[in-house]
């Protein structure tokens, strides 16, 4: 075995090979390599453009991770709660993520409401990870600095698995 790191979230993995996905924050086997070659990024200038796509962004995750909590944990089904609470973990690991290259602390996680049928949570689910897609796709082409770019890409590809998860499931 051997460490690995993501190039994303900078979370470690110790394994024989490099995983499927991020453990963490659920981007691709690609943004994952030996630990030596990781590259801390954080703290880099942002335009200030930039530094309003990193806090709309965190909005969105912040919002996430209380619906995936709430979803969790009023979940009818003990599948359906496992997914609500990895996705919610990925979640807060992107929040985490973006405050850390933004150069500032997490926000307070406000309680969101939701459903209590699983159906409807699979509904909102799928339309939360619709629009996180699109948003972060967006800031993705939109801003300046190369690693900005590469994070909102990389988000913006475990956003889009999330939301086939929940139109598989819903
Ligand atoms: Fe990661
Ligand atoms: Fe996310």
């Amino acid at each position: 075995m051997k460490p690995f790191r993501c190039l994303i979230c900078g979370e470690t993995y110790i394994g024989n090979a490099v995983p499927d996905r991020c453990p963490f924050c659920g981007v691709a086997g690609r943004y994952i390599a030996d630990a030596a070659e990781y590259v801390d990024y954080n703290g880099l200038e942002l335009s200030e453009k930039s530094r309003k796509f990193v806090q709309q962004a965190m909005k969105i995750e912040a919002s996430n991770v209380a619906f995936y909590k709430c979803a969790a944990d009023c979940a009818e089904n003990d599948v359906v709660k496992v997914l609500f609470k990895r996705i919610g973990k990925h979640e807060a690991e992107h929040l985490e993520l973006l405050a850390d290259h933004l150069g500032v602390e997490e926000p307070e996680i406000e309680p969101e409401k939701c459903c209590d049928d699983d159906a409807a949570n699979m509904q909102q689910s799928h339309d939360r990870e619709d629009r996180a897609v699109k948003m972060y796709s967006r800031f993705a082409r939109e801003a300046a600095e190369p690693r900005l770019k590469e994070i909102f890409s990389a988000i913006a590809g475990i956003e889009q698995e999330h939301y086939k998860m929940f139109n598989t499931f819903r």
